[in-house]
C-alpha cells in the first residue's frame, strides 16, 4: 500500500472523520454546504452515530467527483486514542481493498500526528500474504493500491509517519515469516533471511550445530536432531545508544519453524498451523528491524532459537537426559515440550554474552495459555513488577494486550525430576503455561529482570476481526516491543 499525505483529497474514494457528537455527528472537517447536506441526509437513512468503526458509504454521489464518499465513525471527540484513529483508518481500508477503488483520501485529521497514525492503520490494514496464490480470480484480487491522509502539515505528518512506516515494515517482516510455509522457511533458509538485515546497520551472528554444541547447547540442540536442517542461533545486535558500552535489552524469540510434537507426536489435524511456531522469533526479528530502520538510540540485542521438531530415526526421545548449556540436565518427557528447551539455551546466552539489563522472551510455548486467555490477549510472565507495568503500557497502547499469570514454588516443584535436575513438562492438565514458564525461570539468573510473553494465541488468530490485522498471522509483538524500547531506553 501507497502511503501519502496531501493538501486536497483526490483518489475514487474520499472519506470523512466523524465524532459521535453529544449533539449528532459531528464532522472532523468543515465542509461545503451542499456536500455536508447530502452527507446528512446519508446519514440519516442509516444507523451511524459515529461509533469507533462505524461507516456510510454513498456511491457515485453527483455533488462529489469521487466515486465514492465514505464517512467514518471515530467515537467521542475527547477520547481518541492513536489506536482509535488508526482503526478508523484500517476499517476503510479493510472494505475498499478489493472493491474495485484504487485510491482512498481520508478527510479530518485534526493534527499531524494523527494523519500519521491514520496512515499507519491504513497500512497495516492492506497488508496481504498472497504470493503462492497464482491464480487468484479479478473480484478476489486487491484493488485499492494508494491512500492519501489530507492535512495541511504534510511535511510534519511524514515525519511523524517515519517511524511509524519503521514499525509498520517490521510487523509486515513478521507476518511474511509466519505466513511463510515450512518447506520454504526452515532454520537454515530463515537465519539466511535475517543474515540480508545487517543492509540496516544490524550486526549479525550466526551460531550453526557445531558452534552450538561447542558451547554445550544440549537441549536446543536435542530438538533440531531429528530435522534434516541444521538448528540455528542467531544474533541481531542494534548498539545505538549513547554508551555503545552500555549493557543491551535482550529480545528472546522461539524460532520453531515446524513442531510436529517429535516423536511425542501431535494429532493430524491442524497440524499445518504448527508452521507459526517461529511467531515468537518473527517479532523479535520483525522489531529488531523496526529499531534499526529508524535509528533507534537504544542498545537492544535480539537472539532467536531456530529448529525443527521432527520425528526421525535420529530424534530425541522421551526418556533421554539432555544438558543444557548451564550446566543442569533435564529429562525429556515430551518431545512436544520443545520451546522451552530451545529457549533456555538461548536464555544462557544471552546473558552470558550480553549480561542484559532486562530479557524479554516471546514464544508460541503453550496450548494452555489459549485455554486461559483465548485470542485476546497474551500471558505474561514476570519476576519484575516493573517490567510488567512498561509493558502492560506499551502493549494496551499499541492494541497488544497481556496478561500477568502467577509463579511461584508450588508450581515450580511440579517440574521436579526423579532422574535429573528437572523435567520438562508438568503434570497434565495443571497450569501448564506456568510451569512452562517455571522452567524458563530456571535459567534465568538471580536478580535479572525478566518477562516471559505466552504468545500462543495471538500470534496467530483464525477468522480475525481485527481491522488492523489479516486473518491468520498477525505479526504480534513488534508494536509491543518497539514500544516498550521507545518508551523506556532511549537516550
Ligand atoms: N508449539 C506448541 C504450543 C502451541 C499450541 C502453540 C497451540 C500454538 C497453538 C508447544 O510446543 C507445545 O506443543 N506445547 C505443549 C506442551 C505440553 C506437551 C506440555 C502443549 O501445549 O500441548
Ligand atoms: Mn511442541
Ligand atoms: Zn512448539
Amino acid at each position: 500500500m501507497q502511503i501519502k499525505f496531501s493538501a486536497e483529497p483526490a483518489g475514487d474514494a474520499v472519506a470523512y472523520l466523524a465524532y459521535e457528537g453529544d449533539k449528532g455527528v459531528e464532522f472532523a472537517a468543515d465542509l461545503d454546504k451542499p456536500a455536508e447536506a447530502a452527507m446528512r441526509r446519508a446519514i440519516a437513512a442509516g444507523s451511524f452515530k459515529g461509533g469507533a468503526g462505524q461507516v456510510v458509504e454513498i456511491l457515485a454521489p453527483e455533488w462529489s467527483d469521487a466515486s465514492r464518499v465514505m464517512i467514518v465513525g471515530v467515537g467521542k471527540k475527547t477520547a481518541v486514542s492513536e489506536l482509535g484513529w488508526q482503526k478508523a483508518a484500517a476499517t476503510l481500508v479493510k472494505r475498499l481493498l478489493t472493491s474495485g477503488a484504487k485510491s482512498l483520501s481520508i478527510v479530518g485529521a485534526p493534527d499531524r500526528g494523527v494523519a500519521a497514525n491514520l496512515a499507519f492503520g491504513a497500512r497495516l490494514a492492506g497488508y496481504r500474504f498472497d504470493q503462492y496464490r497464482l491464480n487468484l480470480k479479478t473480484d478476489k484480487k486487491p484493488t485499492l493500491a494508494s491512500v492519501s491522509v489530507v492535512t495541511d502539515s504534510a511535511a510534519g505528518a511524514r515525519s511523524d509517519y517515519a517511524p511509524l512506516s519503521a514499525k509498520a515494515e517490521g510487523v509486515e517482516l513478521a507476518r511474511n515469516l509466519v505466513s511463510e510455509p515450512p518447506n520454504v522457511l526452515h532454520p537454515e533458509s530463515y537465519a539466511e533471511r535475517i543474515e540480508e538485515l545487517s543492509e540496516l546497520g544490524l550486526e549479525i551472528e550466526v551460531l550453526d550445530v557445531a558452534a552450538m554444541t561447542k558451547l554445550g547447547m544440549g537441549s536446543l540442540v536435542g530438538v533440531g536432531q531429528g530435522s534434516v536442517r541444521g538448528s540455528r542461533l542467531v544474533v541481531l545486535k542494534w548498539m545505538g545508544g549513547k554508551d555503545k558500552k552500555a549493557a543491551p535489552v535482550a529480545l528472546i524469540g522461539k524460532g520453531v519453524t515446524f513442531d510436529t510434537g517429535g516423536i511425542s507426536l501431535k494429532p493430524g489435524p491442524g497440524m499445518q498451523d504448527m508452521k507459526g511456531d517461529m511467531g515468537g522469533s518473527a517479532a523479535v526479528v520483525g522489531a529488531m528491524m523496526a529499531i534499526a530502520k529508524r535509528k533507534a538510540k537504544a542498545n537492544v540485542v535480539g537472539l532467536v532459537g531456530l529448529v525443527e521438531n521432527m520425528p526421525d530415526g535420529n530424534a530425541q526421545r522421551p526418556g533421554d537426559i539432555v544438558r543444557a548449556a548451564a550446566g543442569k540436565t533435564i529429562e525429556i518427557q515430551n518431545t512436544d515440550a520443545e520451546g522451552r528447551l530451545v529457549l533456555c539455551d538461548v536464555l544462557w546466552y544471552a546473558q552470558k554474552k550480553f549480561n542484559p539489563k532486562a530479557m524479554v522472551d516471546l514464544a508460541t510455548l503453550t496450548g494452555a495459555i489459549i485455554v486461559s486467555l483465548g485470542n485476546e490477549h497474551a500471558g505474561i510472565f514476570s519476576n519484575s513488577d516493573d517490567l510488567v507495568a512498561k509493558l502492560t503500557a506499551a502493549g494496551k497502547a499499541e492494541g497488544e494486550p497481556i496478561w500477568r499469570l502467577p509463579l511461584g514454588p508450588g508450581y515450580d516443584k511440579q517440574i521436579d525430576s526423579e532422574v535429573a535436575d528437572m523435567r520438562n513438562i508438568g503434570n497434565a492438565g495443571n497450569a501448564g503455561s506456568i510451569t512452562a514458564a517455571q522452567f524458563l525461570q530456571r535459567f534465568v539468573d538471580e536478580g535479572r529482570a525478566w518477562a516471559h510473553l505466552d504468545i500462543a494465541g495471538t500470534a496467530w488468530k483464525p477468522g480475525n476481526d481485527n481491522p488492523l490485522e489479516p486473518t491468520w498471522a498477525t505479526g504480534w509483538g513488534v508494536r509491543i516491543l518497539d514500544r516498550f524500547i521507545a518508551d523506556n531506553y532511549e537516550d
